[in-house]
């Protein structure tokens, strides 16, 4: 062994077989397929953020007075600053995407049931961890469209009974958006979230670890090879391979469609249309569709649901003869989803 070898030796007393064994998990053989091993995913674009949003810390300015102009610096001006923020934007959308994903693949698959009921509220925190980060992202460009998405976000949050107005004066630090509204986006965005998530996805991948996925039989399954493969270092490369596509589908993205810049937010002119991120679509046609505190509440009823869907179904499979219930009932989250999502994308109001 060369000295270098032996000084790491004594300073980490770990032996190569101890690192093999813990990295050579056997993984079973569906996680060769991405639908089912989609987790990867946001994993991999969460750590394109965190290293793409750094970058751009180091010019973003959170006052109301300068927080656009500083965008626009970054955007014409900063070496590469137009490709970290086209990376920085396209990442949190696919991110969102892949999350989205994710979870239909868990669902659809039942791999929420027991013993990855905690696991699945975890997951539902980092859906909604995720979902804030884009909120609070698109809320720092201070433009017009953003300005008033979070003015009209927070005026729903103030619809919700007994707690609204609260809510509303912890998101806009008081009664209206004001000057120090920014800076509180910006800790959540750059500090709180990023940290949250970060956490929950220790305790997630733990979880994942100390039980295993979930593992599934199918019918075109060769019975005489092996069932699983090594985690290090085949997955891993599939890992890797993924990580390379996802690097080049970024760049080519944020070349061909860089992020641009609106019109700077004015607090006096309410603009003729205003829209949120994609992913709040539908929400949003939501509570066109219905009164504001019954389109809150609902829309908060429909995340109970999904919080508690893995107690929920698991009545539904022991009392009931309907012991695929939850694929119809998915069928039909997903195709609301679409519907609402796609009307709300297509119409002016
Ligand atoms: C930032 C977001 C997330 C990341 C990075 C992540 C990561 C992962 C990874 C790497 C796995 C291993 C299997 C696979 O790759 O599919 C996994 C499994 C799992 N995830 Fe997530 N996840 C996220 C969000 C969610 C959400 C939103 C839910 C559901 C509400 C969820 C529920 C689960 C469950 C129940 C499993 C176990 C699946 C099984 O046993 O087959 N996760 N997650």
């Amino acid at each position: 062994m060369s000295a270098i070898a032996q000084w790491f030796q004594d300073c980490l007393p770990v032996s190569p077989e101890v690192i093999r064994e813990m990295t050579n998990e056997p993984v079973p053989n569906h996680m060769k397929r991405w639908w089912f091993a989609l987790g990867g995913t946001p994993a991999y674009l969460f750590v394109i953020q965190i290293i793409t949003g750094i970058l751009l810390a180091f010019y973003y300015e959170t006052s109301t007075g300068s927080a656009y102009a500083s965008v626009r610096y970054i955007t014409e001006e900063a070496a590469f600053g137009w490709y970290l923020r086209s990376v920085h934007k396209w990442a949190a959308t696919l991110m969102i995407a892949a999350v989205v994903l994710h979870q239909m693949r868990v669902y659809f698959t039942g791999a929420y049931r027991k013993p990855r009921e905690i696991n699945w509220i975890i997951g539902m925190f980092l859906l909604l961890c995720t979902l804030t980060l884009g909120f609070t992202g698109y809320s720092l460009v201070f433009e017009q469209l953003s300005f008033w998405g979070a003015t009209v976000g927070a005026n729903m949050a103030d619809s919700v009974p007994v707690i609204g107005g609260f809510v509303k004066n912890l998101m806009l630090a008081g009664e209206t958006y004001n000057s120090r509204t920014l800076s509180r986006f910006f800790v959540l965005h750059a500090a709180v979230l990023p940290v949250a998530l970060i956490g929950l996805l220790v305790v997630h991948i733990m979880i994942i670890r100390l039980q295993g996925v979930t593992e599934f039989k199918f019918k075109d399954e060769d019975e005489s090879k092996p069932k699983t493969f090594s985690f290090f270092p085949d997955h891993m490369y599939t890992e890797l391979m993924l990580g390379l596509f996802l690097m080049i589908l970024l760049s080519a993205l944020a070349t061909i469609f860089p992020a641009s810049m609106g019109p700077e937010a004015d607090p006096l002119t309410t603009p003729e249309v205003i829209k949120p991120e994609w992913f709040f679509y539908v929400v949003f046609r939501w509570l066109k569709l219905f009164p504001g505190t019954f389109a809150i509440l609902s829309t908060g009823f429909v995340v109970f649901i999904m919080f508690t869907w893995p107690f929920i179904d698991a009545q539904i499979r022991k009392r009931t003869r309907f012991q695929e219930a939850s694929v119809w009932i998915g069928i039909v989250g997903v195709l609301a989803i679409i519907a609402l999502t796609m009307w709300e994308a297509l119409v002016a109001h």
